[in-house]
């Protein structure tokens, strides 16, 4: 077999013709033409139409009238040029095809449960039980491609910048990104675990001690949360530390790498230095840390103009110190109730008590004062509607955010082929969890700026970070930070967190050791390659971009796992498996 240096089938070209070729592929569409039978023979490169002629080569001709879809072929024959008229624009090989003299058949296949093509369209589940077959179709080959391009043209850079890959184990100490960590029992140490990484986060710090200076490394994580679209559970990510850096030598890394990666992979060359917004300016004006910025449609504040107003909606929320937002829907006049009902319930469903509109059922409450001050402030013109919410502040813009997507999406606002890249610059160093409780924004090694040391401990929420995360069309693509580098300050935002003494020392006491044998202040980011790939894919969805995704409940379904394991290696484990209980479910 000679297939490794025989041409490619969707390689062939009009340069080609007249060239005696050895084709191996896949057979996709067959057409018998009384006597003629035509067939597309595809490989990783692309398809090429082979002619069986019964005159030239009879028995070649013979075993091509039982070729079947996804037969695996041998064809020997010779490429020429397509009679005037039939040449095809839609393919690349589209001017030429390829008469056979032979035909062997190396492997027959059954009738796939989808065609193997672009525009089949097959429920998600099918295509990932038959992976195999769904990563044949030309577009998950390009995307393959691509991944693999990206990732070569970060290593390309990150080496250009003198920085050097280093691997890190699997087996790790359970560290806090804020997801739950997927555990592996020790055998040898009965009743211990290792976790698995989340990220390398703590071990790049430490190379960073270890005067290593400039670390990458294309990095698999692994966090068991919660599948939305734009997650996976085995991330990839470009991790990336350094040492005696700023914020800014950080992020003029990064925009170079997107310029290489732009350009290597898409020949497009895309502009910096890149915007910058203000987390708090962010969540004000677009409702959300992951702007889109391929559309206009910005929120404002309107509560200074409503604290005296007779619409009691919004004199109450603003009483209970909430906030009114608003927003602009460009030519909105012409929406029709039932929208503004779909809106209403959007707004809902995102836990808001309700939606306004103006003009609407509420103008009759606003005087002439308060009602140009919200349409000034919306920037609202003559055919405009203005939308608006009041709530609770961190309400009021999760829902503004939605609302925004959504008019975005309805109207056609968006800007398809743009790249809008931002930085959100600076974040702040705590948050609210579910529960209202203070936790960490980035993750509890992410330094404070000094300037706001001093309200650490009386109003932690107004402490800003030295934390960045670069968004490009809405998708978060990269987050990292400056991180503490002093033991004492490092423990105290671990007291901050809650984190009672012996917890710190039995977590996290092999960091503090290090710091107490000179460290260089140090900082970095990660960026989620599958992210990314979303984003330059201008999909939706993230498991169309990973090779062997999981599905949204955590199952590999080609390889049929999770599964349960032997009892035998339980017993050796040291495990007893308590099957659950229906109130676990
Ligand atoms: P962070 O948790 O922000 O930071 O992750 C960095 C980037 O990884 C991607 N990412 C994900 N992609 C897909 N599915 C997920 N579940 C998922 N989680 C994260 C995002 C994100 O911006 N150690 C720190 C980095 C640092 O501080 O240097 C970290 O992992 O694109």
């Amino acid at each position: 077999m000679s297939g490794f240096t025989a041409p490619h089938c969707g390689s062939l070209r009009a340069g080609d013709v007249g060239r005696d070729v050895e084709l191996y592929g896949w057979v996709g569409r067959r057409r018998d033409h009384g006597g003629l039978i035509f067939i597309d023979l595809r490989d990783r490169w692309g398809d090429v139409q082979v002619v069986f002629n019964p005159a030239d080569a009879p028995a070649a001709h013979t075993a091509a009238s039982e070729l079947r879809s996804e037969f695996v072929v041998r064809v020997k024959g010779t490429v020429g040029r397509r009679p005037k008229g039939n040449e095809n624009p839609r393919m690349a090989t589209g001017d030429v095809e390829v008469t056979a003299s032979e035909l062997e058949v190396i492997s027959i296949a059954k009738t796939p449960p989808f065609q193997i093509e672009d525009e089949v369209e097959a429920d998600e589940a099918t295509r990932l039980k038959y992976r195999y077959l769904d990563l044949r179709r030309p577009r998950m080959q390009r995307m393959l491609e691509m991944r693999h391009r990206v990732v070569k043209a970060m290593h390309r850079y990150m080496d250009e910048h003198e920085f050097v890959e280093v691997e890190t184990p699997m087996l790790l100490k359970g560290t806090p990104e804020g997801s739950r960590d997927f555990i592996v029992p020790s055998r040898l140490h009965p009743g211990n675990f290792f976790a698995l990484p989340q990220s390398p986060q703590q071990l790049k710090q430490l190379l960073m001690v270890a005067g290593v200076g400039r670390y990458y490394q294309i990095a698999r994580c692994l966090r068991d949360e919660d599948l939305r679209a734009d997650r996976v559970v085995e991330i990839t990510q470009l991790d990336v530390e350094m040492s005696f850096c700023d914020e800014e030598d950080v992020l003029t890394l990064v925009e170079g790498l997107w310029v290489q990666v732009w350009k290597d992979v898409l020949g497009i060359d895309i502009k910096t230095p890149m915007p910058r917004l203000d987390m708090q300016e962010s969540l004000l004006r677009y409702g959300t840390d992951k702007p889109d910025l391929r559309y206009e449609l910005e929120i404002s504040d309107v509560s200074h103009a409503l604290r005296e107003t007779n619409a009691t909606i919004l004199r109450s929320a603003l009483a209970e110190g909430g906030v009114v937002r608003c927003l602009a829907v460009p030519g909105g006049r012409d929406m029709s109730r039932r929208e503004l009902d779909e809106l209403a319930l959007i707004a809902k469903g995102a836990g808001a008590k309700g939606l306004a509109w103006l003009p609407g059922p509420l103008d009759r409450h606003l005087s002439e004062g308060e009602l140009s001050a919200i349409r000034s402030s919306a920037g609202a013109g003559d055919q405009d509607l203005v939308l608006m919410v009041a709530d609770r502040r961190r309400k009021a813009e999760t829902v503004m955010g939605l609302l925004r997507r959504e008019i975005a999406r309805r109207r056609k606002l968006i800007r398809d082929g743009e790249w809008k890249f931002t930085w959100i610059y600076p974040m702040y160093l705590f948050e609210e969890d579910d529960q209202g409780k203070l936790t960490y924004g980035h993750h509890p090694f992410t330094s404070p700026w000094p300037q706001d040391m001093h309200l650490i401990d009386t109003q932690p929420y107004a402490v800003r970070a030295r934390a960045y995360d670069c968004v490009l069309n809405g998708v978060e693509i990269a987050g990292g930070s400056i991180r503490i580098h002093e033991r004492a300050l490092q423990e105290r935002v671990f007291e901050i967190l809650g984190m009672s003494h012996e917890r710190i020392q039995e977590q996290f006491g092999h960091l503090l050791d290090a710091f107490e044998y000179g460290v260089p202040p140090h900082g970095g980011i990660a960026s989620g390659i599958d992210r990314l790939m979303m984003a330059m894919n201008r999909t939706d969805n993230i498991r169309d971009v990973v090779p062997f995704p999981k599905t949204q409940s955590h199952q590999d379904l080609m390889l049929g796992a999770p599964s349960p394991v032997d009892p035998a290696l339980l017993k050796e484990l040291h495990i007893k498996v308590v099957p659950p209980d229906k109130s676990d479910r």
